[in-house]
């Protein structure tokens, strides 16, 4: 009797669990990008790994204000603020998905950051002085996170041409430098 009964019981906590997981997650709260629907019209690519090109300019202010305006946006549909010089044009009547990485993450002057991804704020000190971290990491980890991690919920930017190279190395940019004197 009891033998008929208890796989019923176990399928049926699976489901109690199921919808508590996705009750509790958080995640439908927020306006982000969708990188399973992305990644599923791309076919899933393996993941892979990237080098940073050597024209990289981490320390370029105008590369450094690119990147922020891509963390903290969507899309250029939705962003409030004028594209700053150098961020590729959205075609006609085209939105151009931006990173909002601000959704799953906080960061310096961030409105409401994320904490589904760890605290980027004070990134330098905390993860590159600390020799934990390099641009080199940050910069595959923006490209394709699942080098590194392959059960990853982030993002997957290059392989999935969400974003182009310029725009990793903008964003890589951003997270990298110091911005604990500057306020904006
Ligand atoms: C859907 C949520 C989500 C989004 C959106 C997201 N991330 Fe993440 N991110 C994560 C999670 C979860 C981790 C930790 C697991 C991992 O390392 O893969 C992470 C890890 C990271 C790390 C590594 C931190 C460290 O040193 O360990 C960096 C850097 C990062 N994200 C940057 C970004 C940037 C930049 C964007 C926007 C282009 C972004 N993330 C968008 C969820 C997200």
């Amino acid at each position: 009797m009891n033998r008929t009964i208890r796989p019923f019981s176990l399928v049926s906590m699976a489901l109690m669990l199921a919808t508590a997981l996705y009750a509790s997650d958080l995640t439908k709260a927020y306006d982000m990008p969708d990188a399973s629907k992305i990644v599923e019209e791309d076919s899933i690519d393996d993941a892979r790994k990237f080098t940073m090109p050597k024209d990289c300019k981490l320390d370029s202010l105008e590369a450094i204000e690119r990147g922020k305006y891509l963390f903290h946006n969507l899309n250029s549909k939705s962003a409030k603020e004028k594209a700053p010089k150098g961020l590729a044009k959205p075609k006609n009547g085209e939105v151009k998905p931006y990173g909002n990485c601000v959704a799953c993450h906080n960061i310096e002057n961030a409105v409401g950051g994320g904490t589904i991804g760890p605290d980027l704020t004070n990134y330098k000190k905390v993860f590159i002085d600390s020799k934990t971290r390099d641009a080199e990491f940050v910069y595959q980890k923006i490209a394709d996170p699942r080098v590194d991690n392959p059960k990853t919920s982030m993002t997957i930017n290059l392989t999935t041409k969400l974003f182009n190279e310029q725009e990793v190395c903008d964003v890589t940019a951003y997270i990298v430098q110091s911005k604990s004197e500057k306020k904006k």
